[in-house]
């Protein structure tokens, strides 16, 4: 048998199962096999029939949905019309990237291994399911599953025994040659990333919205940098309702971008155009020809925590041996934990981590970039306004992050710190957006109530919800709103407070600072649980909660059930039902993140 050529097609959200899916390429060239590597969505399905070894990595997102770049190969496999038996050929294994936290943990990966079985291929070997909760990070699955994968590629084409494998630390040809030339000029009109013309924006085609205004919303002397910002979407044919999310990609910042070329001693405006090595396509993001930076601007994530597949790249290009030795054990089995604490805890960027290895920096070549960084990867924001309130404008609420942890330099969310450093004030400020269905669904029915907790940043949705319900009569609406302090980060209070003279809101607040004990929403909903019971008992109202996941969602729900065993005389285990019986209708909706 001929040796097989391998496809890895992934689904992946964050870029970690991206990740996964280039390593395993990798693995295979140092086999000296053939390796193509794609979206899911980037494939042309009905070709499955004809493949013969594909690997799938395939990440679950939070309700156990596929992950947007899978999502219509997703639909495809599951039509009826599909033959059982259609796949016979097909020898694959399917790698799941999932999070046990969540209920749904690895549901994709589990439901798409039946599927293929189903349709007739061979699983070479049982599903994978990695676990991002694990101690030593989703590797601790991932790598011997990927060792049994070999083994039975290799009892399957026993003549793949006989190839030598490319030397360990013999680095495998780069993706993409960068070809320079002197004389080129940035193609800045055809970058992808500012077409307008698009009749629906998407990723692949976002809408270039000019930002209308940036303004801090929680007082100077609040810990805390919270932003409104609001975007001009006239002529984008961008709809949306509440519960809906806008999609951008973040840039880095004139520093980061300035430390990178001097770490790797590249001129910033050195222009180039990128030759694809294999059957690769060039970025659509990626102007051609393309400036240094540009690249490091809009495509290249140095400000992530770097996965271990950096370091393993990185102890290749290395001549210096003590970098090189330290780098091939933060990429070895044996020192996950060394690189968790130099790197994932204290959340160390790659730009960083460059840094700490000059010599190996130094000499790295352009080539590598773009297998060493991964692509920046969207970022999404609950909107925070509705069409009907604020036609032809879309508004977020934007928490700008930054904490401690044991480095010296404050750590800084790349999003949010991004988008604050950009001031319409100062000349036309535009960003490339699109915009997602949400999971938060508001009821159609004029009489329905609603009930909605949101501490923090988590009000954006049901500001947009308010607007929009209130513009179409609806008006029995009971807001939670949960914040530090009353003179600091009470955001849209004036908003709230006309809402509640012309009778169109309840609102409760929880300051949670403001008195020695904390008071937080789940006191509040607690103390409410009369008024509460009603409207979810008698007047069929639908409750939601959106915002930080940590242990706020958890303890609303708590809260809640104590209303319901309370008020409606329920035992614990009726409660749980009844929450679950809400969820099951669509009553009860969460949307939360971190
Ligand atoms: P804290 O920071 O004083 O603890 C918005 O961030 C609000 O949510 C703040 O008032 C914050 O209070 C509060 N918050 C923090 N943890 C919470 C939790 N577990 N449950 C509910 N609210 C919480």
């Amino acid at each position: 048998m001929a040796n097989p050529a391998l496809l890895v097609l992934y689904g992946s959200q964050t870029g970690t199962a991206q990740d996964t899916a280039q390593r395993i390429a990798r693995q295979a060239r140092r086999r000296r096999l053939q390796a193509r590597v794609l979206p899911l969505d980037s494939y042309n399905v009905a070709n499955l029939i004809s493949e013969t070894l594909v690997v799938f990595v395939c990440a679950t997102t939070g309700q156990g949905d596929p992950p947007d770049n899978m999502k219509h190969f997703w639909r495809f496999l599951f039509k009826k019309s599909l033959p059982v038996g259609s796949l016979s050929r097909l020898d694959c294994a399917v790698l799941g990237l999932g999070d046990s936290s969540y209920p749904k943990f690895n549901f994709v990966a589990k439901k798409l291994y039946k599927r293929l079985i189903q349709l007739g291929a061979s699983l070479l070997l049982p599903v994978g399911l990695a676990d991002d909760q694990h101690d030593l990070g989703s590797d601790a699955v991932i790598d011997p599953w990927l060792t049994s994968f070999w083994k039975k590629v290799l009892a399957l084409h026993p003549s793949l025994a006989s190839v030598i494998p490319l030397r360990d630390g013999e680095p495998l040809p780069p993706t993409y040659t960068f070809h320079f030339q002197d004389d080129m000029k940035e193609k800045t009109q055809d970058k992808q990333w500012i077409l307008t013309e698009q009749p629906v924006p998407s990723q692949s085609h976002p809408f270039s919205a000019r930002m209308v205004s940036n303004s801090r919303v929680t007082d100077v002397s609040h810990f805390q940098d919270v932003r409104l910002i609001e975007f001009d979407i006239t002529g984008s044919s961008i709809e949306f309702s509440a519960g809906d999310v806008v999609m951008m990609h973040p840039c880095n910042s004139p520093d980061d971008i300035q430390r990178f070329c001097q770490l790797l001693r590249l001129d910033p405006e050195a222009s180039f155009t990128l030759r694809p090595n294999d059957n690769t396509a060039v970025p659509v993001r990626l102007p051609q020809p393309c400036t240094i930076r540009t690249l490091v601007e809009i495509y290249l994530d140095i400000a992530a925590v770097p996965r271990r597949s950096f370091f393993e790249l990185l102890a290749t290009f290395s001549s210096n041996e003590l970098e090189r030795e330290k780098l091939a054990e933060f990429s070895s089995a044996g020192g996950q934990e060394d690189l968790l604490s130099y790197c994932n805890r204290p959340r160390r960027t790659a730009l960083e981590v460059l840094a700490d290895f000059p010599h190996t920096t130094a000499e790295l070549k352009p080539d590598y970039l773009l297998d060493l960084f991964p692509e920046i990867q969207p970022r999404s924001f609950s909107i925070a306004s509705s069409l009907q309130a604020h036609p032809d404008r879309l508004q977020i609420l934007v928490a700008v992050v930054r904490y401690k942890t044991k480095l010296y330099t404050p750590r800084r969310g790349l999003c949010s710190t991004w988008l604050a450093s950009l001031d319409p004030t100062q000349g036309e400020v535009c960003v490339p957006l699109w915009v997602k269905k949400g999971s938060l669904k508001f009821p159609k029915e004029n009489d329905t109530p609603v009930i909605m907790v949101g501490p923090g940043t988590g009000v954006a949705p049901f500001r947009s919800a308010l607007q929009e319900r209130i513009a179409e009569g609806k008006t029995a609406n009971v807001l939670f709103f949960g914040c530090r302090s009353e003179s600091k980060d009470f955001y849209f209070r004036s908003e709230w407070e006309e809402r509640m003279r012309a009778g169109h809101l309840v609102l409760f607040t929880a300051f949670s600072r403001d008195q020695e004990e904390k008071v937080y929403v789940q006191h509040r909903v607690r103390e409410n649980a009369k008024l509460l019971w009603d409207m979810i008992a008698n007047k069929n109202a639908c409750f939601y909660i959106a915002g930080n996941a940590k242990q706020m969602p958890t303890s609303v729900c708590d809260a809640l059930k104590e209303v319901f065993q309370q008020e409606g005389d329920m035992s614990t285990e009726e409660a749980q039902e009844m929450l679950e019986t809400m969820e099951r209708l669509g009553r009860f909706q969460s949307e939360t993140w971190s």
